[in-house]
Parts: structure tokens; C-alpha cells; sequence
């Protein structure tokens, strides 16, 4: 197979972006992650002082914003009109502004069409919410990845904790029930499976396992073997 794209879709905290990168580096495609371009966004429209709910407001100024990835030897780096905001966009106060202006149809369709540019010039796995629901229905090969609610809270605040943002597990666990609920439940695009793809829950496992699952599913569906890792 020569280019091919594996979708991964789940909520918040599920363990998509560590494991989609380190498939991406073990089959030797690009990992693209999403969600971080909608955090960009909403890093954009929160410096302006917008509120993210707010969507003639976060339209009006959707035109100024330039989203850039970059890829090197530490993967992603995530550019807002040309300045690193790779770590800025992982803030708690980040997380709740994207979940906002991610229900925003313009912020959508603006992005869907970024994502499957992306696609179609490289092999990747992309990570998201509704990527093989949406942006790739043709993917070669769709998982969605999910975990209880408590297990993904315990994983978000340790996250949080690492970054020097100290939660009580209790906000971190409301905050991504809230999240759950607003991508679930949002018009355009809401968060759930298709309906061709593999289901696999996180729930209790190491990361080791959660990879050593994955690998097997790509082996099995795709026939690649890994290059490195
Ligand atoms: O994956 P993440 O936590 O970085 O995502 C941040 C927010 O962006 C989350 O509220 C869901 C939203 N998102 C989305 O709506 N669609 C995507 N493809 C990716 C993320």
C-alpha cells in the first residue's frame, strides 16, 4: 500500500494522541492531530479577548487565522501566524474555549478542508473527533479509542500535573463529562463511532498494552509491518 490513512476517533482523554504518535513513528507515517488545530483557534480567539461561545464574533475573525503544521525530529509543532504555540494551546483554560468553538460549523469546514489536504499528500494517522466520520470516510482503517470517564480524568490530571497545572480529580472528572457531553451532543459533526470502525476501550491498561493492542488491529487490518521503534 502506498499512501494510506488510519483514522482514530474518541473523547477527551482516551489516550489518542500518545498512541496515535507512537504508531505514526513505529509504521513510519505522520501522526496529525487535530485537535490541536482546533485549539490554535481557540488560542487565537481567547488572546483577541472572544469569547469562543460566540460565533458571529469567532467567524468574523476566522479569516485572520493561519494554522501551520510543522513536522521535525519531536513531531508536530503547531504554528498560529507563524509563532510556536505547541505548548500554549495545551492549557486547561485552552481545552474548555476549543470545546467551544469546535461546535462552530465555519471553524469546522475551514479545518475538514486543511485535514484532507493533509491526507491526501501523506500517509497518516489523524486523531480527532470526527475524522472517520467526517474528514476521511474512506480511511483505510478507523479505531475508536475510548476508556471510562474516571480512567481518562485520572490520565488528564497527571497530564495537567506534569505541566504544573495541580487539579483536584473531581474538576478534572466534571470538566471532561461537560466536554463528552458538548461533543456528543453538538449538530455538526458530533463525536461517535462509525459504523466500520474498530472499537477498542483503554480502560485499565498500561500504555504498553494499549500500543501492543493497536499494533496487532493495524497488522491485522492493514498488512503493514512496523519500520522502526
Ligand atoms: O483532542 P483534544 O482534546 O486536543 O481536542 C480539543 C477539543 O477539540 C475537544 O473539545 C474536541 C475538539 N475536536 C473536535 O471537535 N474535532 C476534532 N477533529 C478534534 C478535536
Amino acid at each position: 500500500m502506498s499512501n494510506f490513512n488510519i483514522a482514530i476517533d474518541g473523547p477527551s482523554g482516551a489516550g489518542k494522541s500518545t498512541l496515535a504518535r507512537r504508531l505514526a513513528k513505529r509504521f513510519g507515517m505522520t501522526y496529525v492531530d487535530t485537535g490541536a488545530m482546533y485549539r490554535a483557534i481557540a488560542l487565537y480567539m481567547h488572546r483577541l479577548g472572544i469569547d469562543c461561545a460566540d460565533r458571529e464574533a469567532v467567524i468574523g475573525h476566522l479569516g485572520e487565522v493561519q494554522v501551520t503544521l510543522e513536522y521535525g525530529e519531536e513531531g508536530q509543532r503547531v504554528l498560529l501566524c507563524g509563532q510556536d504555540v505547541s505548548q500554549d494551546i495545551r492549557h486547561h483554560e485552552i481545552s474548555e474555549c476549543t470545546s467551544k468553538v469546535s461546535v462552530i460549523p465555519e471553524v469546522r469546514e475551514y479545518l475538514t478542508e486543511m485535514q484532507r489536504g493533509l491526507a491526501k499528500t501523506k500517509s497518516c494517522i489523524m486523531d480527532g473527533r470526527d475524522i472517520g466520520t467526517v474528514v476521511l470516510p474512506n480511511a483505510d482503517l478507523k479505531i475508536f479509542l475510548t476508556a471510562s470517564p474516571e480512567d481518562r480524568a485520572r490520565r488528564r490530571q497527571k497530564e495537567l500535573a506534569q505541566k504544573g497545572e495541580e487539579l483536584p480529580f473531581e474538576q478534572v472528572l466534571a470538566d471532561i463529562r461537560q466536554r463528552d457531553e458538548r461533543d456528543s451532543s453538538r449538530a455538526v459533526a458530533p463525536l461517535r463511532p462509525a459504523q466500520d470502525s474498530v472499537i477498542v476501550d483503554t480502560t485499565g491498561n498500561t500504555l504498553e498494552q494499549s500500543v501492543e493492542q493497536l499494533e496487532e488491529i493495524l497488522v491485522k487490518h492493514l498488512g503493514v509491518s512496523p519500520v522502526c521503534g
